[in-house]
């Protein structure tokens, strides 16, 4: 409901609902979590079926009711849960929404949907997308916009990062088999784990001291793109909550690191990922694409530039970017990713390189934000990333597309300057 009402993060909701539910056993919250996020992920099919039961839409006052059916239709068609009880309780939420005059529609629809044997197939992989964002991904990815719709509707396993200087892969998979924890190594990069099956982050050998992290395989390309150098002055640019900023500073001893980023609360959780595993880092609160308000004037060996996007590559991880997302963010993405891209430019050292990422897999943030870089800066070169196994490897650097070798979508290019 926070989510589709006023637009909140699935996340940030499940945070505000979970924390306010001391009476919830563990069940109930994965329950819990795991209608939030199927309702989500299957919030456009759901809704075209809603729309063939009812004569006409619910008023915007009303917004709790289509959640509540949502939730209940999702049950049938997606979970398959037994019938009645998927009913009774959904009616049952009507009351506590204090509107039980709907007791009546909300049954009636139901169990028009179980009478017609409504069942959310294959057939409603495109309708469980908004449109637009189908649209953009048929013009960029011709070819591969079915399997991107696929994995988008895959549950993103649990992928952590183990600092590999602290402990070898199969010392940590001992550790996790030595308390019941089924993980695998990742089959490309050498620092990730993916668990079978998501589990508190408490429950984690070496969470608390920061042998390990939480972070998808495709994002712990970044720092080993940097390829950074004892000594070296980094900034990591757009850095909260830090997680590029820890594996950085894990990677290589002696950084100068300064983390970036315009929101202080956000700026508060790399604060508690350095406590967590120890390390330091000199944080700015500052927006990257306004240096002279921040910048002290001492240029940088290496620059991350892991800029706000569409998060389109992630949204197996964030079924909410379904719901959240407009078409007409593209393109004021892509107007802050430039003005960010060119001030971070002027503080890069000659012969410096700048890392740019994103989590998106639209052109238009990526290869071509790329393209119109090198075009407008005489200095600039592209210089990788450069991979043979993995990515698609296109003009301006590398994409890699949701799903492939169990990744998220990203996409990376490396940037040298010229004296
Ligand atoms: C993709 S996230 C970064 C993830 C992070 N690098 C990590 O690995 O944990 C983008 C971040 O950019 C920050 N941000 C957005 N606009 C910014 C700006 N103009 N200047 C600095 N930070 C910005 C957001 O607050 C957000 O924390």
């Amino acid at each position: 409901m926070m989510v589709i009402g006023p637009g909140r993060s699935l996340d940030d909701a499940l945070r505000v609902v979970l924390d306010k539910s001391e009476d919830m056993d563990g069940r109930d919250k994965a329950l819990c979590r795991a209608l939030a996020y199927g309702v989500c992920r299957w919030y456009f099919a759901l809704q075209l079926v809603i729309a063939e039961y009812l004569k006409k839409p619910f008023k915007q006052k009303d917004k709790d009711l289509e959640a509540i059916l949502l939730m209940g239709l999702y049950q049938i068609t997606i979970m398959k849960i037994d019938h009645h009880a998927a009913v009774n309780e959904t009616v049952k939420l009507t009351q506590q929404q204090n509107k039980a005059w709907a007791k009546g529609l909300v049954n009636a629809v139901l169990r028009g949907v179980i009478r017609d044997n409504v069942s959310i197939t294959e057939a409603y992989l495109e309708k469980s997308y908004p449109p637009w964002l189908v649209d953009r991904l048929v013009e960029d990815w011709p070819d591969q916009y079915k399997s991107i719709l696929v994995a988008g509707n895959q549950r993103a396993p649990m992928s952590l990062r183990f600092d590999t200087k602290q402990m070898s892969v199969d010392d940590y998979l001992q550790d996790l088999r030595d308390r019941s924890i089924v993980a695998a190594a990742h089959e490309l990069i050498e620092s990730a784990i993916i668990l079978d099956k998501p589990c508190e982050v408490d429950l984690l050998p070496g969470f608390s001291t920061g042998v390990v992290s939480v972070q998808d395989p495709a994002a712990q390309i970044a720092a080993k793109l940097l390829d950074c150098k004892a000594g070296m002055r980094v900034l990591d640019a757009c850095a909260a909550p830090g997680g590029k900023t820890v594996h950085l500073l894990q990677s290589t001893d002696n950084l100068h690191l300064v983390a970036l980023d315009q929101d202080q609360s956000r700026l508060d959780l790399i604060v508690q990922n350095l406590k967590r595993t120890g390390l330091s880092a000199q944080l700015v609160c500052g927006d990257a694409g306004s240096p002279e308000d921040w910048f002290d004037g001492q240029l940088f060996d290496r620059i991350l530039a892991d800029v706000p996007c569409s998060a389109s590559g992630v949204i197996r991880r964030h079924p909410d970017i379904k719901i959240l997302r407009r078409r007409s963010d593209i393109d004021k993405l892509v107007d802050l990713q430039r003005k960010i891209l060119t001030a971070l430019w002027s503080l890069l050292k000659p012969e410096g390189v700048l890392v740019y990422s994103t989590c998106s897999i639209f052109k238009d943030e990526n290869e071509r934000q790329i393209d119109w870089f090198v075009q407008n800066h005489e200095n600039a070169k592209v210089i990788g990333p450069k991979s043979v196994q993995w990515g698609d490897q296109r003009p301006g650097g590398l994409q890699l597309l949701p799903g492939s070798h169990n990744m998220d979508g990203f996409f990376y290019a490396c940037l040298r300057k010229s004296t």
